[in-house]
C-alpha cells in the first residue's frame, strides 16, 4: 500500500495507508528553528480556492495546481479549512469521517500528492480539526440513536432527558451560536419523543463528550493519521469549546452570544480543555520538523489564550482581540501592548490576523476601502509573531454584500431568528466572505473553474483578479508579494517579541523593530483620514522599504497610509 504514497502519477483506487516516516525529513524544506514563530500562514478555503473538475464546487486537485501561486507570493505555510467527508451542514465544519475526504475535494490520493507537491515548494501544510462536535452522520452520532439511552455511544455526546412533566423541554438554557436552543430532542428507537442532545453550533453538529476516554482515544488516533500523512500542523476549531461546565449548569439569561470572547461561559474555555492539549503536544513532538497545533479560542482576555500555548500545550492561538480592534491607532496601539505582553511570559508568538472565512473581509470591515485595508495588512505584517492572511485578501476583495439569499448557505442564516428575538446567534451572512476567488480576468467564473462557482462571483472580479494584478506594480497582490519578500529578507519584520513605539501625531503609529542581523526597520501608519505630519525619526531614515499607497519620502504621511523604512 505504501506504494501508492511514492508514485503519484499512478493512483489506485484504493487509500493511501499514511505511513509513519514517510514524511520524516520533508523535502525541499529545511527546518529553520522553530519556523512557525514569525510564519506567514496563508488560509485555503477549499471550496472557493479553485476548483480543477469544473463543478463550481473548489477541490484538492485545484489547490494542487495553484501552490506554485502561493510559493510565489511568499508565504511559509498554508492552512486548509476543513475537506473531510461530510454532509456539509455547515460548509465541512460537520465532519462524518476524520479519515477521509469528501468526494467533492477528491481523496486521500490527492490530499498525498497535495501535502508532497507544498513541501516540494517548500510550503507546509496546515489542515484544520474540528473535535468540539461530529456530524450527525457520523457513524458514532448513528449508532448513538440506534442505540438508545443509557448505551456507551450515547455517552460519547451530551444526551440528556428533558425537563418538564414530559421532558419537553430542553436539558438547560444555552443557546446555540448559530441561533436557538443548543438542544434538540430526537426520537426513541421505538418512535417516542426521547432524550435531547447539545449542539453548540447547528443541530447537525452534535457537541462531543469529551469526557469519554473513547473520544480521547478518538482523537489521539486521528491526529497520529494525518501527522502520518505527513501534515505540518492542525488549525484546532472551537479550541476552547470541549469541554463543559461539571452539571451543564443554566446560564440563567439570554443573549448568550453577545458575552462570547469577553465573558466566561460554562460551555467555552474552561479550564479542563487544557489537559488535553498537554497531551495533544505530546503527539506532536513525537514527530520530527516541529509540527504545531494552532487554538482557535475565543476566551474573555488575551490572559486566558495564553493558557492554550503554554509550553507543554498548543504553539499558536489566533489572536481575536487584534481582529475586533478598529482602525484607530491608539487602539492598535493598546491590542499590540497586550498581546505580546500576555504571550510573553509563556514563550509563545503573537499571531496577527485580519481576516478568515467567519468574519466580514478586512477591507469592507475597517471601513476605509482598499487603501485602508493595504494599509492594515502592511502594519499587521511588520508586526513580531506570526500573520495569517485569508484567501483573497492579497487581491484586496471586498466582502460580497448582496448575495441573493437563495444563494446563501451559511447554517445560520436559517436559523435567525429560531431563537424569538431574532438576534440570538450569528448574522448568518458569513458567505460573503467566501465567495470564489477570480484568477483570470475573463471567463464565466474569472479562472476559478467551470462556468460557474457555488456563490456567484460579483461581475467586475475580473478586474481584481490575480491575472489582471500580476505585474501591475500599483496592485494590492504586488504589495503583498513585496511585503513577504521583505519580511523573508529582514528579520526586524516578523521575528522578536516586542516593538519600540515612537513618537507620533495623534493617530499615527510608529515603532521601531531591530533584527537580530542589527538592522533596524522603522514602521509608521496613519489611521486618520487625513495627511499627518510624519514622525521625527522617519524622516531622518536612510530609504523607504515599502508604502502601502503613494508616498514621497519627506512628505506628510498620506491618510490611511503605512510606510516601513530601514533606519
Ligand atoms: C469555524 C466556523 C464553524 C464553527 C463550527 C468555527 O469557529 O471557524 O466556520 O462554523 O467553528 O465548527
Amino acid at each position: 500500500m505504501t506504494q501508492h504514497l511514492a508514485d503519484r502519477t499512478q493512483p489506485t483506487s484504493d487509500a493511501p495507508t499514511p505511513n509513519p516516516g514517510a514524511h520524516a525529513a520533508t523535502p525541499g524544506v529545511p527546518t529553520p528553528p522553530e519556523w512557525w514563530r514569525h510564519a506567514v500562514i496563508y488560509q485555503v478555503y477549499p471550496r472557493s480556492f479553485a476548483d480543477a473538475n469544473g463543478d463550481g464546487m473548489g477541490d484538492l486537485a485545484g489547490i494542487r495546481a495553484r501552490l506554485p501561486y502561493l510559493a510565489g507570493l511568499g508565504v511559509d505555510a498554508v492552512w486548509l479549512s476543513p475537506f473531510y467527508a461530510s454532509p456539509q451542514a455547515d460548509a465541512g465544519y460537520d465532519v462524518a469521517d476524520y479519515r477521509a475526504i469528501d468526494p467533492m475535494f477528491g481523496d486521500l490520493h490527492d490530499a498525498d500528492a497535495l501535502i508532497r507537491d507544498a513541501h516540494d515548494l517548500g510550503l507546509r501544510i496546515i489542515v484544520d480539526l474540528v473535535p468540539n462536535h461530529s456530524s450527525d452522520q457520523h457513524e458514532w452520532f448513528q449508532r448513538a440513536l440506534r442505540d438508545g439511552p443509557g448505551s456507551p455511544l450515547r455517552d460519547r455526546y451530551h444526551f440528556r432527558a428533558g425537563k418538564g412533566e414530559y421532558g419537553e423541554a430542553p436539558p438547560n438554557d444555552w443557546e446555540s451560536i448559530f441561533g436557538g436552543p443548543a438542544w434538540t430532542r430526537v426520537a426513541d428507537p421505538d418512535g417516542t419523543p426521547g432524550q435531547w442532545y447539545l449542539h453548540l453550533f447547528a443541530p447537525e453538529q452534535p457537541d462531543f463528550n469529551w469526557e469519554n476516554p473513547a473520544v480521547r482515544d478518538e482523537f489521539r488516533s486521528v491526529l497520529r493519521f494525518w501527522l502520518d500523512m505527513g501534515v505540518d500542523g492542525f488549525r484546532i476549531d472551537v479550541a476552547h469549546g470541549l469541554v463543559k461546565a461539571p452539571g451543564l449548569p443554566d446560564m440563567g439569561h439570554a443573549g448568550q452570544l453577545r458575552l462570547l470572547g469577553t465573558q466566561k461561559l460554562p460551555f467555552f474555555d474552561q479550564d479542563g480543555v487544557h489537559e488535553i492539549y498537554r497531551s495533544w503536544r505530546e503527539i506532536l513532538d513525537e514527530y520530527p520538523d516541529q509540527r504545531i497545533g494552532v487554538a482557535e479560542a475565543w476566551t474573555p482576555t488575551e490572559d486566558r489564550t495564553a493558557l492554550y500555548v503554554r509550553r507543554e500545550e498548543l504553539n499558536q492561538a489566533f489572536n481575536f482581540h487584534y481582529l475586533n480592534t478598529p482602525w484607530d491607532a491608539a487602539e492598535l496601539r493598546r491590542v499590540i501592548d497586550s498581546s505580546l505582553d500576555s504571550m510573553r511570559p509563556v514563550g509563545a508568538p503573537t499571531t496577527w490576523v485580519l481576516s478568515n472565512h467567519d468574519v466580514v473581509r478586512h477591507r469592507t470591515r475597517l471601513g476605509g476601502g482598499v487603501e485602508r485595508a493595504r494599509a492594515a495588512s502592511l502594519l499587521m505584517l511588520a508586526l513580531p509573531g506570526s500573520a495569517y492572511v485569508y484567501q483573497g485578501e492579497e487581491l484586496g476583495l471586498p466582502e460580497v454584500t448582496d448575495l441573493p439569499d437563495e444563494a446563501r448557505q451559511d447554517p445560520a442564516f436559517f436559523r435567525r431568528g429560531a431563537g424569538g428575538d431574532g438576534q440570538d446567534g450569528q448574522d448568518g451572512l458569513r458567505d460573503g466572505c467566501r465567495v470564489p476567488m477570480p484568477w483570470s480576468r475573463d471567463g464565466a467564473s474569472f479562472g476559478f473553474g467551470g462556468v460557474g462557482g457555488w456563490l456567484p462571483q460579483p461581475g467586475d472580479w475580473g478586474a481584481l483578479s490575480v491575472e489582471a494584478q500580476t505585474d501591475d506594480p500599483g496592485s494590492t497582490l504586488e504589495l503583498y508579494r513585496r511585503a513577504l519578500a521583505e519580511r523573508r529578507a529582514r528579520s526586524a519584520l516578523g521575528a522578536g517579541d516586542g516593538v519600540e513605539w515612537l513618537e507620533a501625531a495623534d493617530g499615527v503609529l510608529a515603532f521601531r523593530r531591530v533584527g537580530a542581523d542589527g538592522r533596524a526597520v522603522l514602521v509608521a501608519a496613519n489611521t486618520t483620514d487625513r495627511a499627518a505630519p510624519l514622525p521625527g525619526a522617519c524622516a531622518s531614515a536612510r530609504g523607504q522599504v515599502l508604502a502601502s499607497g503613494p508616498y514621497r519620502q519627506g512628505e506628510p504621511l498620506p491618510a490611511d497610509t503605512t510606510v516601513w523604512w530601514e533606519e
